[in-house]
Formats: structure tokens, sequence, C-alpha cells
């Protein structure tokens, strides 16, 4: 209900409108910031109309998990500070392939999957078509940097039978205060298998699926981006805005969180045969 309220009161708040002008292409070689702040950051605060994605980029963007986690506007602000904008930057980038906006999920995220966009996105679609000029003002941005010469990092892969058996017991852990992830996670998303007749663990095939579903709210090598971890974890210690299920952890240094941490990073069970 507060969150609820909270949420009201941001949408009613005031916000810079305008269109982003057009980017210059210069050719720079690095994604530049000062027509990211002139452009870019424009269309997160934008009021949206009903049924114009599912909102203002900003009101998600700031509370919840995931590579691209805005700075929240201080009390009463309409815009970022130069310094909150540098931060915002650094995130933002991490949605962007520099010179190449078809690879980039700022691009394709909130674009209609008719028009080249992909194939969902949480917060619903923005850009019908693509001379929509917020997504011309993303591509410019985009194309205006050259591509990186840097090897593309090496991406961790989730391992599955870690999964299996280090954290699915989580799933299945019951904590002081707290309902268990599975007694309302056998029932919405992401979905847990449903334990019927007395059985205590998911089997191969149930795990499997588990482990499909749950890799949705998982970004590989990046804990603090994982909707897995950062939505029953407290807010006062980064943890999403709000979790219908509640805040299971105080902090980052839960065992629990640290397990699941070490899954995200890639850690595998070797040698393990089941
Ligand atoms: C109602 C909440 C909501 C709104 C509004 C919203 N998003 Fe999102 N967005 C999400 C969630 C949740 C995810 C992660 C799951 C997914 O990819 O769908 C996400 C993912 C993304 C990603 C990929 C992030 C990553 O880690 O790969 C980008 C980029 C993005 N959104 C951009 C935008 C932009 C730009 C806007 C506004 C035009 C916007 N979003 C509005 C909820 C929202
Ligand atoms: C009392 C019921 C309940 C319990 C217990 C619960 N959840 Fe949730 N969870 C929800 C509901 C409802 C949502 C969707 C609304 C929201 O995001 O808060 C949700 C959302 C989530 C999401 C975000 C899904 C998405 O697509 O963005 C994650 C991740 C999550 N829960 C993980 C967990 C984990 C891990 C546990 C156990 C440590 C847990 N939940 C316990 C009810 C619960």
């Amino acid at each position: 209900m507060t969150w609820l309220l909270f949420v009201l009161g941001l949408v009613a708040a005031p916000h810079p409108a305008g269109p982003p002008p057009a980017a210059q292409s210069t050719a720079g070689r690095e994604l530049d910031f000062e027509t990211y702040r002139r452009t870019i950051e424009p269309i997160f605060l934008k009021e949206r109309a009903p049924g114009e994605g599912a909102g203002r980029c900003v009101n998600c963007h700031a509370r919840i998990a995931t590579r691209m986690r805005l700075q929240p506007l201080s009390e009463g602000a309409s815009t970022w500070t130069e310094a909150q904008s540098r931060q915002n930057f650094e995130v933002v980038k991490r949605v962007v392939v520099a010179g190449d906006p078809a690879s980039s999920p700022l691009a394709v995220h909130p674009l209609a999957p008719a028009v080249g966009g992909d194939q969902q996105h949480t917060g619903g679609k923005f850009w019908r078509a693509q001379d929509n000029p917020e997504y011309q003002a993303v591509v410019a941005w985009i194309k205006a940097a050259a591509p990186s010469a840097a090897p593309a990092t090496a991406k961790a892969t989730l391992d599955f039978e870690f999964f299996r058996q280090r954290v699915q017991p989580i799933f299945l852990a019951k904590r002081p205060g707290h309902a268990r992830c599975i007694s309302c996670h056998d029932n919405g998303q992401p979905r847990l298998v449903a334990l019927e007749g007395g059985e205590t663990m998911w089997n191969e095939q149930q795990s499997r699926q588990n482990f499909a579903a749950w890799q949705r709210v998982v970004v590989p090598g990046d804990p603090e981006a994982s909707r897995l971890l950062m939505h029953p974890l407290a807010k006062e210690v980064g943890g999403d805005h709000f979790h219908a299920g509640g805040k299971h952890w105080k902090s980052k240094s839960d065992p629990e969180w640290q397990t699941l941490a070490a899954w995200v990073r890639g850690e595998r069970l070797s040698g393990s045969s089941r």
C-alpha cells in the first residue's frame, strides 16, 4: 500500500519534457556523456500516456534490479544532478553496444517486435515505429560511438548442478517471519514446480524446469543486477524497492545470499555426477 502511494506520488511529480535534439554524429570513439545527458535521460523521465509502455522508465528502473539501475531522483527533484547522471551513464553503458543499436538492449527492449524490437520487456513496448523520436535519439547516440575493440568479456554460465543442489534448498527453507519461497512461487512468476505427495525435493526434470524459469531473473555474472538476489533483499542495503513476498535477507553477507551470488557468478559443482 505504501508502495502504491509512493508510485502514485512519483507519477504526479513534474518532469522535464521536450523532444531530444538530434545528435551530431561526429564519430567520437566513445559513447558521449553530454549527448547522453541531453537526449537520452529525458526519455527516462518522461511521463507516459496510458498504454504507452507500462509507465515512466525511472519509476521501475530506479527501484528494480536490472543492469540499468538508475539513481533515484532526490526528494522534490524533477531531474538528476550531474553527479547522478554520471552514475546513470555508467549503468546505461552496460545495456548498450557502442556502434551497434541492433545489439543494444536500450534500443531493442522498448521497441515493438514488429519493427525490429525484441520479444519481451516487462516494462512494455514504448516505440511502435522506428521513426519514433526517442528511438531515433537512442540510435543516433549509439551509432556516433565506434565499436569497442576490446574483446567481449567472457560471460558467466549458470551451472545446473549448483542450482539443483545449492540454490533449490533455499527456495524450500523456512525463515522466521516469512513464508517459504515455494509457498507462493509454485503459483506465480518466476514459477517453482509444485511439490506433491510429501515430496521434499524436486526430481531432475522438475529441477530443469525451475532452472529455466529462474534464469530469467538472473543476469549471469552480475548478482546485483539479478532480481533473484535483489528482490528479496532489504532495501536499506541496496535491494529492490518492494517484494510482495517480503525481505528475506537483511544483508548481502547472509550465507543464502552469498550462495545465490556464487551461482550467478558462474560457480560450478565440479565433478558432481548427480
Ligand atoms: C513497469 C516497470 C518498467 C518500466 C516502466 C520500464 N521498464 Fe525496462 N525493465 C523492467 C524490468 C522488470 C526489466 C528486467 C526484465 C526484462 O528484461 O523484461 C527491464 C529491463 C530493461 C532493460 C534491459 C536491462 C538489462 O539488465 O538487460 C532496458 C534497456 C530497459 N528495461 C529499458 C527501459 C526503458 C528505456 C524504459 C522507458 C522507456 C523502461 N525500460 C521502462 C521494468 C520496466
Ligand atoms: C508471500 C508470497 C511470496 C513469498 C514467500 C516469496 N515471494 Fe517472491 N514474489 C511474490 C509475488 C506476489 C511477486 C510479484 C510481485 C512483486 O514483484 O513483488 C514476487 C516476485 C518475485 C521476484 C521478481 C519476479 C520478476 O519477474 O520480476 C523474485 C525474483 C522473487 N519473487 C523471488 C523470491 C524468492 C527468492 C523468495 C524466497 C526467498 C520469494 N520470492 C518468496 C510472492 C512471494
